[in-house]
């Protein structure tokens, strides 16, 4: 209890920081304005180097997928602790002129050495193992991703696009509050790594603070490296066998094998009508599906009445995502388990989960989740495409560890998997048989980056940071500007609420009103206050073009033309 009470006291003090100096960094002009409205194109990323570079694409003609691959790699020099090109992520695209979506998986994939009881010892599992260190490492999966969109809808060669993000990591950046935040919530660890302290301290030793100026001089030649043929380059060139040959000299298992093996995944885009509208969602082993269960069992047009942010429409909520945390018990990767998504978007299972929804009572237990790396990025360009992408190395600074050579922050997404059933991952997300590790295998993702339109036509996108609160901030963004009408500045900045059923405690924003918060208690509800739960971005399209903004929980950039 006392642990508990102390780090609330020190991320809410941390976060008081965190304000303090990016107030002070908006004075020197280093952070972008938190929301923009523009007539024709526009990007909101985690990142505002990264839109910058996304928008700098677009005014010379370049496309929305141009953009989006300028600015997730400027996106991973620049929140090295969240993603990168050790990483992997999902993409959802809107073609305008086809009116059609795509929905690229370039998630991470197990080892092939890997299997369900890698973590075992002593016949226990060993959680720690899934999380830091070689053995967390999945085969990364961004470098691939990004060169299949490019090829299949790019008109610039990913050289011209990586340009950007060189600079930036060739002649340095200021450190933002947030990634400083994550640099000296995560020193005591990272300061063993040889390449994360050479990158991330002074040379005094200390962690870079906000406003330090960072340079990433191996990735900037890392990325130069990977040429005109990214691909090639990363998975059957000299980096990837680099790469391996580091990984595997650490005790982990990521092979040359592995990496010429992986591929990056298109698959079919789920899609669910709300509010006139029709909203496009990443499948498994992404959570899309997730997403659009939590919409189907609020009733179209009912929730305005209950009143934003009411107790009413916060029970309302509670009940609907916990239903749809028990249902994601039976995601995984589709590729090795049969994840009934139609049936649990059918109209009938929703009906029926949606009177589950109403009538769950709460019920006590103990421990809660918390926002952790992962980055969101959105796109919009002037004819009309969109691109929402979430990528990750999971965890801040991922398995704590650098390829000193490469530049390249190493992923921790293994702890995405059930390391054994039952037992929880950072997330606090319990772990699922669906979701067992066998060679190959991509882990569960809570990433729901979202598009939607109505009669054709774009109306918003969104998506987040923050593990399974990227589900619940996507929604409750989304139930902000459909619902609600609010704009994305404001949709974005409201308090927020998360359960994920397992463990059975409400957590709110120390935002919310203590009236409110009392209320529920009242009720039965355990809660635990929390200073920020994830961080959602957001891209409207109105009368006068579009509107967007980045979650100042993070920071980031939202900018256009
Ligand atoms: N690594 C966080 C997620 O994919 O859910």
């Amino acid at each position: 209890m006392h642990m508990e009470r102390s780090l609330r006291t020190h991320i809410a003090l941390t976060a008081r920081m965190v304000a303090a100096a990016a107030v002070a960094l908006l004075a020197l002009g280093a952070i972008a304005a938190r929301a923009a409205s523009v007539p024709h194109a526009m990007v909101v990323a985690e990142s505002a180097p990264a839109a910058k570079a996304g928008l700098a694409v677009m005014r010379r003609g370049g496309n929305a997928v141009d953009a989006a691959v300028a600015a997730a790699l400027a996106m991973g020099v620049t929140n090295p602790a969240s993603c990168g090109i050790g990483g992997g992520g999902f993409m959802l695209i809107y073609w305008a002129k086809t009116g059609r979506f795509y929905a690229l998986d370039y998630r991470e994939r197990a080892p092939l050495r890997a299997s369900a009881n890698m973590y075992l010892r002593n016949g226990r599992p060993d959680e720690a193992l899934a999380r830091t260190g070689p053995l967390a490492v999945a085969v990364p999966g961004e470098v691939a991703g990004l060169a299949a969109a490019l090829k299949r809808f790019g008109s610039r060669d990913f050289q011209t696009l990586a340009a950007p993000a060189i600079r930036l990591a060739e002649s340095g950046f200021p450190v933002t509050p947030h990634l400083a935040w994550e640099i000296s919530r995560t020193a005591d660890i990272i300061r063993h790594d040889p390449g994360l302290s050479a990158t991330f301290f002074d040379r005094g030793g200390n962690p870079l603070k906000a406003g330090d100026v960072l340079t990433e001089k191996r990735l900037a030649g890392t990325l130069r490296n990977l040429g005109k043929d990214p691909d090639k380059n990363f998975y059957r060139g000299k980096t990837g066998l680099e790469l391996a040959s580091f990984i595997q000299r650490q005790g982990g298992l990521v092979s040359p094998e592995d990496l010429a093996s992986y591929r990056p995944v298109w698959r079919t885009p789920l899609r669910f009508p709300f509010a006139e509208c029709e909203v496009y969602a990443l499948p498994p082993p992404a959570s899309g599906g997730v997403l659009l269960e939590m919409l189907g069992m609020l009733e179209k047009g009912h929730l305005p009445g209950l009143g934003f942010n009411s107790v009413p429409y916060l029970v309302r909520l509670i009940g609907v995502m916990r239903q749809g945390f028990i249902d994601r018990q039976q995601y995984g990767d589709p590729a090795f388990v049969k994840v009934p998504v139609k049936e649990l978007l059918s109209p009938e299972h929703i009906k029926e989960a949606r009177a589950l929804a109403l009538k769950r009572t709460p019920a006590p237990l103990k421990t809660a989740a918390h926002d952790h790396g992962t980055a969101n990025l959105l796109v919009v360009d002037s004819a009309g495409n969109a691109v929402a992408m979430t990528t990750t190395i999971n965890t801040i600074f991922g398995a704590k560890m650098m390829e000193p050579r490469l530049g390249i922050v190493l992923n921790d997404e293994m702890d995405d998997f059930a390391v054994a059933t039952g037992v929880r991952n950072v997330y606090r997300l319990a772990g699922v048989k669906p979701n067992a590790i066998a060679p190959g295998k991509r882990p569960l993702s809570s990433m729901t980056p979202i598009i939607v339109t109505k009669n054709g036509r774009f109306v918003m996108a969104a998506g987040g940071s923050g593990g399974p609160t990227i589900i619940t901030g996507v929604l409750q963004v989304a139930l902000d500007l459909l619902e609600f009408h609010m704009t994305p500045a404001r949709a974005v900045s409201e308090p927020r609420i998360h359960d994920q059923a397992n463990p059975d405690v409400v957590l709110v924003e120390e935002r919310l009103p203590v009236s409110t918060r009392n209320l529920l208690e009242r009720m039965g509800y355990r809660l635990k206050v929390w200073p920020e739960l994830g961080a959602v971005g957001a891209i409207m399209a109105g009368p006068e073009g579009l509107r967007g903004a980045f979650d100042s929980r993070k920071g980031g950039g939202a900018d256009g033309f």
